[in-house]
């Protein structure tokens, strides 16, 4: 049976993210996939507003510029094809939100994955880019090899950060089998 409202990991993080975006803000989305997450933020930011998506992905970036072009959004996004691992090139402060669904593509290539290395780069550069009060999502998949090495390093990082800096939230499912996905929240201080 599914549940209405602590059903999936990346719903509770949508949520947050709803918080923290008005209309006209910059937000970013760190892994572009197949786009629904990137679909969900042109929504937010409205007209006036930009998303930024990173792939290393060629085929997750033409999907989601196709999904974006038939909803007429394509000129709110600027997708670049390059590891969120570069975001301090691509971006300067004042970010309201940031979205990572670390992982693989769905359907694509397993081995292509977000690794623990490159997320922690990614996540360092972008609270340094969030704006007071920006929050960052971070729906994680422990359910394969990487994403539990991925998991484990994250959280050991995460919970160093100082709470004069940021507020670092885990959700996580305790009573569900096979190592379910986990939401992890950041607000800027
Ligand atoms: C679970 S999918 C993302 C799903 C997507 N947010 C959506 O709404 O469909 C993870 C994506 O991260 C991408 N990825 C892996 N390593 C990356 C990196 N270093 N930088 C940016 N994207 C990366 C993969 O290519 C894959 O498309």
């Amino acid at each position: 049976m599914q549940a209405k409202y602590l059903n999936k990991a990346t719903d509770l993080a949508k949520d947050l993210i709803t918080r923290a975006v008005s209309h006209g803000d910059i937000v970013v989305d760190a892994t572009v996939g197949n786009g629904n997450d990137t679909l969900f933020l042109c929504q937010l930011v409205g007209e006036k507003g930009k998303v930024i998506g990173f792939d290393i992905q060629d085929v997750a970036l033409e999907r989601t510029r196709e999904k974006l072009s038939e909803k007429n959004m394509l000129d709110r996004v600027v997708l670049i094809n390059s590891g969120h691992e570069n975001l301090k090139d691509y971006i300067a402060s004042g970010v309201s939100a940031i979205m990572f669904n670390l992982g693989y593509l769905p359907g694509n290539n397993h081995n292509i994955t977000t690794r623990y290395e490159t997320t922690l780069k990614a996540i360092e550069q972008g609270i340094d880019r969030l704006k007071k009060n920006g929050v960052m999502t971070v729906v994680v998949y422990p359910g394969h090899r990487e994403g539990l090495i991925e998991k484990e390093k994250l959280l050991e990082f995460l919970s160093t950060i100082s709470q004069g800096r940021v507020n670092v939230l885990k959700m996580e499912f305790i009573n569900q089998v096979n190592n379910p996905p986990l939401v992890i929240a950041i607000e800027k201080k």
